[in-house]
């Protein structure tokens, strides 16, 4: 199967996602946002369908083409241990018949809990990493693939949040997919000027963005402190996603909020706790403790500092991530009232 890119190139890809995913009104957290109704909406990328879903199946059903196309047999991919990317990989992989190996940065721990059991219980080989940084996660996913070599697979090895270049080309096609929602419901002129508001792990789907609308400024990302070098990283991946699209070079500036991470990647926030307690208690919306809901505490503090252009339709991407609420580092957090 393929994939029409906008100049007329086709990108294979294996279908994985349940699209198009829904665009919902989300008029009653912009209310308490001061927002007029219209203008905060929720793309539902949490709804993709693959073993729990998120942003990641998009990424998935072209990166395991080309894994596909390349003649490989083991998916092999890393991430912190809540990662979803990890989780989503290991049952694309069972999906499609391949062998899966994950590093995870992290060790085994006394018991898994939130994404680790989804990957045990979809099989996956896990390699415990210990106490890795973003680029020792790369670098032991390389040795991975070295190892397997020399077991006499073929292994595809993937970056950190799948976020290749084929990877990102997923959300060049997911925004074409948000502007024709958009135009449906609020018209072309707003939905020209919509803002799309995402969680920044490595960039990958925040690139793919602002290649596909065309413009920096229709992007503001939220770093959950994934990586240390994200404001190099999203505009050249973004002009490289561009070219390999066959699209312009985005202009205008990246934007991208490095203040909402606290002490670090997946470390609780009060903001990200009154972030997920609006999102689920005004709009019964799920967000996680790790990426959405720091994306949506970025959303909540850009509207309540005018940062936002409100005469313009603001969209909360909602990339999923809900296993990691199950974590047990989280449980006391989240049962507590701040
Ligand atoms: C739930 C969730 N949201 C957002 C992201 C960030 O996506 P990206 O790595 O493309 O920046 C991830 C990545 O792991 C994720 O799992």
């Amino acid at each position: 199967m393929t994939a029409p890119t906008p100049d007329g190139a086709r990108v294979r890809r294996v279908p994985l996602a349940h699209l198009p995913t829904p665009l919902e009104p989300g008029d009653r957290l912009g209310a308490a946002l001061g927002l007029r109704p219209g203008t905060l909406w929720v793309k539902r990328d949490d709804c993709t369908g693959l073993a729990g879903g998120g942003n990641k199946a998009r990424k998935l059903e072209y990166l395991c083409a080309e894994a596909l196309d390349q003649g490989c047999d083991t998916l092999v991919t890393g991430g912190g241990r809540q990662s979803n990317h990890v989780r989503m990989t290991a049952a694309a992989a069972n999906r499609l018949g391949l062998a899966c190996t994950v590093v995870l940065a992290s060790d085994p721990g006394l018991r898994p809990t939130g994404n680790v059991v989804l990957d045990h219980l979809l099989g996956a080989e896990l390699v415990w990493g210990g106490d890795l940084d973003y680029y020792g996660t790369e670098a032991a996913i390389d040795a991975a693939c070295e190892r397997l070599r020399g077991e006499g697979r073929h292994p595809y090895g993937m970056p950190v949040g799948g976020a290749s270049i084929t990877g990102a080309l997923a959300y060049v096609a997911a925004a074409a997919e948000l502007e024709a929602q958009l135009r449906e419901a609020v018209g072309t002129g707003a939905a020209a000027r919509a803002v799309v508001v995402v969680a920044d792990g490595s960039g990958g789907t925040h690139a793919g963005l602002v290649a596909g609308l065309g413009d920096h400024g229709r992007v503001l990302g939220v770093d959950v402190g994934t990586r240390p070098d994200l404001l190099e990283q999203v505009p050249a991946k973004a002009a490289a996603v561009a070219e390999a699209a066959g699209l312009p070079v985005p202009g205008g500036g990246c934007q991208i909020d490095g203040d909402r991470f606290g002490d670090g990647y997946g470390a609780p926030t009060h903001a990200c706790r009154e972030a997920l307690d609006l999102a689920a208690r005004l709009e019964g919306l799920v967000l996680d403790p790790v990426y959405t809901g720091k994306a949506m505490a970025g959303l909540v503090a850009a509207a309540r500092e005018h940062r936002l252009d409100v005469s313009a339709p603001v969209v909360f991407l909602h990339t999923g991530g809900m296993p990691a609420l199950f974590a047990s580092r989280y449980a006391s957090w989240i049962t507590q009232r701040p």
